[in-house]
């Protein structure tokens, strides 16, 4: 395949990769051939494959929405993929032009679209980085010149936490996080969920397996484990549930009870002040 202009020319086109991937399932063009190749031969073991990505965007859509409600306009999102239609600038700053965001993502190609979308927009900003790097991404220089860590920021991790194994301690680098943060910012999570209560557990299991052959290992959790992830915050109602069901929007994401396993999600609020343990 011929490098596409978009592609940086030290990305392994050979080497399938989670944002790309990602990207196909939403319809997207910012992908390769052998990335096309994986995904179209998950979508033969897991149809619902588009409808999850699908479910987790709009998600993301609500949460971002959600936080411009209650006045906060600072964003962190964290393995925030290739930008398509209602990424987090656009949807935050349709309801208040002033809001910033900050967009990290360990991949290349989708670091490199990201710049070359937000040229012209001063209120964004985007770092290649590692979400298990906390330190570096909380110190980078793009994110302090646009968040003010001394003012509630909504950090978001969609669909990324799947990829942080036990054995990394999310939870203690989630804390790293929330540490930095300040009273009255809000986390949200989409995650992915082993539970086989929405998905034939063979369209599951294969997916997985040749997700895993093919480009990386992955951590689906229970909703217990992902509402553990938000200790130190307050879980905002309805908790942790299915993505299309937390506070679906009219006429967007019916609470359908044929809606794949798109994974969990939340909204957790750190309080103002420290409480006493
Ligand atoms: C499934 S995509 C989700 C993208 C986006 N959040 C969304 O919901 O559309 C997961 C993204 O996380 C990124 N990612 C995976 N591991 C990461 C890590 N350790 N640090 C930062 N980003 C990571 C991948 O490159 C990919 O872009």
């Amino acid at each position: 395949m011929k490098r596409p202009s978009w592609a940086p020319l030290d990305v392994d086109m050979n080497q399938p990769s989670i944002a790309r991937i990602w990207d196909w399932f939403l319809g997207g063009a910012h992908n390769f051939a052998v990335d096309r190749q994986v995904a179209e031969e998950m979508l033969q073991l897991m149809p619902e494959g588009p409808q999850m990505a699908h479910i987790n965007r709009m998600f993301l859509r609500r949460v971002v929405q959600l936080c411009v409600a209650e006045g906060v306009t600072q964003f962190l999102d964290i393995g925030s993929g290739i930008p398509t239609v209602g990424n987090v600038h656009e949807t935050a700053q349709q309801a208040d032009p002033e809001c910033r965001v900050v967009y990290v993502d360990i991949d290349p190609v989708a670091v490199a679209h990201t710049r070359r979308l937000l040229a012209d927009n001063p209120r964004c900003a985007v770092i290649q980085a590692d979400l298990r790097e906390p330190e570096e991404i909380l110190a980078a220089p793009e994110l302090r010149d646009l968040l003010d860590l001394d003012r509630p920021v909504a950090l978001l991790m969609i669909a990324v936490l799947h990829f942080v194994h036990d054995e990394e301690d999310p939870l203690g680098l989630i804390a790293r996080y929330r540490d930095a943060l300040a009273g009255g910012s809000f986390f949200a999570i989409a995650h992915g969920s082993r539970s086989t209560e929405r998905m034939p557990s063979e369209h599951l299991y294969a997916a997985r397996s040749k997700y895993e052959r093919s480009v990386a290992q992955v951590s689906l959790r229970s909703q217990p484990e992902v509402e553990a992830m938000f200790a130190g915050f307050d879980l905002v109602s309805p908790s942790v549930v299915w993505l299309p069901v937390w506070r679906p929007a009219n006429g967007e994401t019916p609470e359908d009870s044929a809606a794949p396993n798109a994974g969990y999600g939340g909204v957790g609020r750190k309080p103002r002040t420290n409480r006493p343990q």
